[in-house]
Order: C-alpha cells, then sequence, then structure tokens
C-alpha cells in the first residue's frame, strides 16, 4: 500500500515549484514544519534519463521530506519508461505526471498542459510509467532498458550521499497525474474522467485553465466536481490554487469536498507553513529569541522578535543552500531571501540589497548592517523625520500586501509557469 492511502486525509502538501522547490526549499520545509506530501520541481524526462548530471539535482532530497514524489514531464512514452526505472532506483515515494504546465516550451510541444488536447497520449504515458515502476519494482536494472551504466552509477552515488543504500528495497511506487481545469475551457469532467480511468494513486487539480495561466482565482467550484467523480474510487483528489492560510485550507477542504490540498505560492517565505499546530501562534513565537545572540536591539520586541525570526530563516536556508548546491549558482537563492524580508521596517530596501548577495557570508552582513542601524517603528513614529514616517508607513504596507503583489512572485508566475 502506498503512502497515498495509509496517510490520513485530509492531505496537506508542498506543490512542485520549479525554481522554488529544490532540494534546500524542500529541506526547510521539512525541517520546519510537518507536510504530508512534498513534490520536486518537474525535471524533463530527457534530462532525467539522457540530461548531463548537473540537472539530476532537482531530484536530491533528504530523508526528512519524505513522502517525496518525483514531478515528470515531457511526451514520449519509451522516456516515461525509462524515467520511471530512474526515479525508482532513486528511492522516491512517488512518482508524477505533470499535464498542467502551461508554459510555451512545454505545453506548445505537446507536454505538461498541451496533454489535454491529446488525451490518448496521456494514457499512454500514464501506462508507460506505470510499467516501467512495475518492472523496476520487479527487478529489472537501468541498463536493461537502455539508460547508460554511467546514469546508474551517478544514482547509486547520490543515494549513498544522501545516506542511504546504493540501492534501495524494491517496491511499486504509486503513480499520480498534476493538472489544470482545460486548455482554454473549462473541460474538467471530461478530462478528470480520461484520467481517472488509469486509476492514478492521486490526482491534483489546480483550478485555472491553461489559458489562465494565473489570473483571476482558481476555480474550486469546479475542482468539487472532481471530487464528485473519485468520491468512492481509489483515488485521492487534491485541489489546488490560491490557498494562502492553514485555516484556508482546512475551510477549502470541508467545502469543495477534496482529500486534500496542494500549497505553492503561500509558502513562498514560510518554510514553517506545515506547522500546523503552531499555525495559530504568531510568528514571532515560534523561535525563542536570545538577545544575547543577536547584534542589534537589546529590547526583545515584537517586531524585533519577528524580524529576529526571519533572518534566522534566511541564515538557515542559505548555509542549506551552500551545503547543497554549487556555489556558483546562489543566485538561484536571492528571490527567496527576497520573499522572507517582508512586513518589517525597511524590508523593500533590504530586499532590493538581498538581490545581490553571492553567499551566506553576505547575507550575514547585510543582516548586521540591518540590526546595526535599526530603529523600532514606534520610535520612528514620534520622530519628526520623514524617512522614519516613511518606514514605518512601508511596514505597515508590506505587512498587509497579499501575495500576488509582491513583485517578486508575480514576476516568477509570469515566467515558466
Ligand atoms: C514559480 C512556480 C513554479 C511552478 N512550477 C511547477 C512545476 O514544476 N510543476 C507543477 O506541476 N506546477 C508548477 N507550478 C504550479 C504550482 O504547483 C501550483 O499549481 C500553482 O502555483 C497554484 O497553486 P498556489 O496558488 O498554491 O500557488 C509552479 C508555480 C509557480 C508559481
Amino acid at each position: 500500500m502506498s503512502f497515498w492511502t495509509t496517510r490520513p486525509t485530509p492531505i496537506l502538501g508542498l506543490a512542485p515549484m520549479d525554481g522554488v522547490t529544490d532540494a534546500a526549499f524542500r529541506w526547510m520545509i521539512a525541517t520546519y514544519g510537518s507536510p504530508d506530501v512534498i513534490f520536486t520541481e518537474f525535471t524533463s524526462v530527457i534530462d532525467v534519463c539522457r540530461g548531463p548530471e548537473f540537472l539530476l539535482s532537482t531530484f536530491r532530497f533528504d530523508e526528512r521530506e519524505r513522502p517525496i514524489v518525483a514531478q515528470i514531464y515531457g511526451k514520449d512514452p519509451a522516456l516515461f519508461y525509462q524515467a520511471a526505472h530512474v526515479v525508482g532506483a532513486l528511492g522516491f515515494d512517488g512518482l508524477d505526471i505533470n499535464m498542467g504546465c502551461p508554459s510555451k516550451n512545454v505545453a506548445a510541444s505537446g507536454s505538461g498542459a498541451g496533454l489535454i488536447r491529446t488525451p490518448d497520449l496521456a494514457h499512454e504515458l500514464m501506462r508507460a510509467a506505470r510499467q516501467g515502476l512495475r518492472d523496476w519494482a520487479g527487478g529489472q536494472s537501468l541498463e536493461a532498458v537502455g539508460l547508460k551504466s554511467s546514469r546508474a552509477d551517478l544514482i547509486r552515488r547520490m543515494n549513498v550521499a544522501r545516506g542511504g543504500e546504493p540501492d534501495p528495497v524494491r517496491r511499486e511506487l504509486p503513480l499520480s497525474v498534476k493538472t489544470r481545469l482545460g486548455y482554454d475551457s473549462v473541460i474538467i469532467e471530461s478530462w478528470a474522467e480520461h484520467l481517472l480511468e488509469e486509476h492514478p494513486a492521486a490526482l491534483t487539480v489546480h483550478g485555472r485553465t491553461l489559458e489562465q495561466m494565473y489570473r483571476g482565482q482558481a476555480d474550486w467550484e469546479a475542482i468539487s466536481r472532481v471530487a464528485r467523480l473519485t468520491r468512492g474510487t481509489s483515488t485521492r483528489l487534491l485541489g489546488n490554487g490560491d490557498v494562502m492560510t492553514v485555516s484556508d485550507a482546512f475551510e477549502k477542504i470541508e467545502r469543495w469536498g477534496v482529500d486534500g490540498v496542494l500549497i505553492g505560492r503561500g509558502t513562498l517565505g514560510h518554510p514553517g507553513w506545515f506547522d500546523h499546530r503552531a499555525a495559530s501562534r504568531p510568528a514571532e513565537a515560534q523561535v525563542p529569541v536570545e538577545a544575547g545572540n543577536r547584534p542589534g536591539p537589546r529590547a526583545v520586541t515584537p517586531m524585533v522578535a519577528k524580524i529576529d525570526h526571519q533572518f534566522r530563516l534566511m541564515m538557515d536556508h542559505a548555509r542549506r543552500f551552500e551545503e547543497v548546491f554549487d556555489s556558483k549558482v546562489f543566485p538561484r537563492m536571492r528571490k527567496h531571501l527576497a520573499w522572507y524580508c517582508k512586513g518589517f521596517p525597511l524590508a523593500a530596501k533590504l530586499r532590493a540589497e538581498m538581490m545581490r548577495v553571492c553567499n551566506a557570508a553576505d547575507v550575514e552582513r547585510l543582516i548586521a548592517a540591518y540590526w546595526a542601524g535599526y530603529v523600532e517603528p514606534e520610535a520612528q513614529s514620534h520622530s519628526p523625520s520623514h524617512a522614519h514616517a516613511h518606514a514605518h508607513a512601508q511596514a505597515e504596507a508590506e505587512a498587509t500586501s497579499s501575495i500576488q503583489d509582491n513583485p517578486h512572485i508575480a514576476s516568477l508566475t509570469c515566467g515558466s509557469f
């Protein structure tokens, strides 16, 4: 039995996000909370089977992230068959096929959400992937399905680096699919019926069509129509789209009858999102503040505690990123740093500075400089200084602005996804 059946519902999981849910961010999510499932970034089946070694780094993970599902995309059944072997050999807990990516590069070539227009091919891919998972579980070697022995060696090295056995225990992994409501119109009922013929262990539906990209609100009423189709079947239905808070997640699960939700953008800058038990406590109460260990103000006001909490997360994340990845790619960490800087005085200025850092030491220096110039907002509001009044207003505006208003997120969502 797979984790999809043994996990109690409702399921709250981390959605796959290309360029975001990398090994360092997933480690943060698993360290600061307990999601029921975590998805990797999507990875092309070509890269999984034949790409250069560094492209398989999207599939690095830590044991604490379990259950962890590898997401793949493409349109060639033979490659899905091979990729399923790789995913099995890497010790994942599940394999997910992306049928929802709206990016031109992906969908226009017939992969991702492009598959909504070719349901027969979608079936074929699911069958090929499932057969691959089955044959791998049955003992078939990677070399026997045409993968190079250097790829098999790389996989063993990745497993050992994670602290595991070179060859994980063979078991048939569950297959799942993540998709959208349709291509240019909502056809989710007929589309979901097609997908359900293959009995996926889980189906995630993002409540928008490809054409909508990220515009408007996710249509949860349409998602609930799929919930009616999956009720009484072995498929878990996960709704997805615009869930920002834990209470919102539970409210949507209850109202729309889904088995769970995947959360994407709501987790940016909030690795503690899945700490459900502590979610009702204010963020600043979650990490004890020891003034003696922190440069800057001695008085631990609620604002100081909040900023200190964010800075600790930033440092932890930046150091983990350095442990996992080559220092040359540290710029990929900058957007995360910017997401942590929200809702406190002069956060916008700090965000801009974070966009230039090259390593964790740079981040530490910026944090120290921030504390050195820190003035408590209450003190500022009594000051006649224009700059101080501005800082106060800015902190308030940042704390209340919605996630969609955040330019860093807006630019991301207008990009590949
Ligand atoms: C930056 C970014 C990258 C994404 N990458 C993927 C991906 O690799 N695979 C996928 O299935 N969905 C991807 N998505 C879509 C999300 O998984 C999710 O469906 C979408 O963001 C809606 O959920 P949310 O409102 O909780 O963010 C991505 C979204 C964003 C914002």
